[in-house]
């Protein structure tokens, strides 16, 4: 506990956005979670990075590659990567100083700091639930474009912050719609890119009993259409009692790819 607030006092994040949605305290809190579930979650780890991998021959060229919620990394190849292409750029809206160090000694990455909803800065300035497809790295030509165990996290800071600071402000249909809007806006992103892509997220949220029965099942996406996926797998996300004593939580994953040809 003392050690997450040493972190969070002595990161300086570019975004005032990483503070006052709670990006910063989250990323840290994921790493001290991440270190109490590292066996738990190392399948999905390596699902994910081995995903990546078995498709990076799909790109349409070598200069560039997109990486979307690169967070700390721990899903991501990043050496396989870093060899791959001439440029990796880490896009997340917080990286933190041990993610940083942790790639120094790859000399071709680039890190930004960015809200990929761009939603943030009208919510918390306007105070405005707008609907608006992201624009940043549209104008790049991208060999391939990574989003990786971002889609389902983009909602929830944005919930977290109208429930804490705008309250009663807009109606409860009005608020769901923004919400579902985010994830929907992210896939019509997605779209844009003149490059292929691949998605991998959580699409099922399974709560289990202590016997492993499923006693209920959150779907994140029944408003919108995702494409065939590829592959699928569960990713033990919370074993007891990390969340509760006697309920786990476990995330069905999926990945896709999109092929663009040029
Ligand atoms: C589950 S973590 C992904 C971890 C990462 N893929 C990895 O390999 O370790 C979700 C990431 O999404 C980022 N994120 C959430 N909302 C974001 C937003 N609006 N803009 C940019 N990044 C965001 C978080 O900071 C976090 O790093």
């Amino acid at each position: 506990m003392i050690r997450e607030l040493l972190t969070y006092l002595f990161e300086r994040p570019l975004l005032s956005e990483a503070r006052t949605f709670g990006h910063l305290s989250e990323s840290i809190s994921l790493l001290s979670r991440e270190s109490r579930c590292q066996k738990s979650w190392l399948p999905h780890r390596t699902q994910c990075k081995n995903f990546i991998k078995d498709h990076l021959k799909l790109a349409s060229h070598f200069d560039s590659v997109l990486v979307l919620g690169s967070g700390p990394l721990h899903e991501v190849p990043i050496e396989e990567l870093s060899k791959a292409f001439k440029k990796v750029t880490l896009v997340d809206i917080v990286h933190l100083k041990n993610t940083k160090e942790s790639v120094a000694h790859l000399k071709n990455i680039v890190f930004v700091e960015h809200d990929i909803t761009e939603l943030e800065h009208s919510l918390h300035h306007d105070k405005n639930l707008i609907d608006h497809v992201p624009q940043k790295f549209l104008d790049e030509d991208w060999g391939l474009v990574l989003s990786v165990n971002l889609m389902s996290q983009l909602p929830i800071h944005l919930e977290k912050y109208i429930n804490k600071k705008l309250k009663n402000k807009f109606s409860s249909q009005d608020v769901s719609r923004y919400l579902q809007n985010s994830t929907r806006n992210h896939l019509a992103y997605l779209h844009l890119f003149n490059a292929p892509f691949i998605i991998i997220t959580d699409t099922e949220v399974h709560y289990c009993d202590k016997n492993d029965n499923v006693i209920q099942i959150d779907k994140n996406y029944e408003h919108l259409s995702l494409p065939e996926k590829l592959s699928s797998w569960s990713w033990s996300l919370a074993p007891i009692p990390e969340f509760q004593k006697d309920i786990a939580i476990k995330m069905k994953v999926s990945a896709f790819m999109i092929k663009k040809h040029k």
